[in-house]
């Protein structure tokens, strides 16, 4: 599914966010940056040591303390088709009352305004927080789309931003809330 937002495109794609070939893909990381599973080890084995490597020296200079949620930094993509990987962290589910919609609408809209900022004309995301995290996709879905979408109306630059679902069960999902949020526009 596609539509244009303010001057960009969005699109949902059923597939895999490694195999995508934007200038950066998103990844779900976790504090440490140091890896993990799910989108996090999928693209440091893909995306090889370099990511890793680069991970560590933002450790170092930036965030000795790990990288906190909703903020996001960028590094090489290495060996995938992307040039480079923008990591930021979404927040755990518990419940949805200690300021978990804000924190995830924070990690869309932090790492567009680095992509922007790092003159990437397009970027894929995959759906933050919904699995090892637990957010209800149908909840993450909603707010995913309404922080990317009023970013991408406020702020020109950003070609095309792409949803990258790993189910048709999540594809389902993230087109009923395209088509919640585009209606009440
Ligand atoms: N491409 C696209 N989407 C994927 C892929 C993939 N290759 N692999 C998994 N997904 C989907 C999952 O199905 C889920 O819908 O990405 C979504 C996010 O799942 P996670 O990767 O578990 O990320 P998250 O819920 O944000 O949890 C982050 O998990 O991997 C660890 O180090 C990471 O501690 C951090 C936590």
């Amino acid at each position: 599914m596609e539509t244009i937002t303010g001057a960009s495109r969005l699109i949902l794609v059923l597939g895999d966010i490694t195999e995508q070939d934007t200038d950066a893909i998103v990844n779900a990381a976790n504090p440490s940056l140091l890896g993990g599973g799910g989108v996090d080890g999928a693209i440091h084995r893909k995306g090889g040591e370099e990511i890793l490597e680069e991970c560590k020296i933002i450790r170092k200079t930036s965030y000795p303390d790990g990288l906190p949620t909703g903020k996001a930094v960028i590094t090489t993509g290495g060996k995938l088709k992307a040039k480079n990987v923008i990591h930021t962290v979404g927040p755990i589910w518990n419940g949805g009352d200690k300021g978990e919609p804000e924190l995830l609408a924070q990690a869309y809209r932090n790492s567009l305004s680095l992509a922007m900022k790092t003159g990437l004309k397009t970027i894929s995301f995959p759906s933050i927080s919904t699995g090892a995290y637990g957010y209800p996709i149908e909840k993450a879905s909603r707010v995913a789309i309404k922080a990317v979408v009023e970013f991408l109306e406020k702020n020109k630059g950003i070609e095309e931003v792409r949803f990258v679902l790993h189910s048709e069960q999540d594809m389902r999902t993230y087109e009923e809330a395209l088509k919640e949020i585009l209606d009440f526009q």
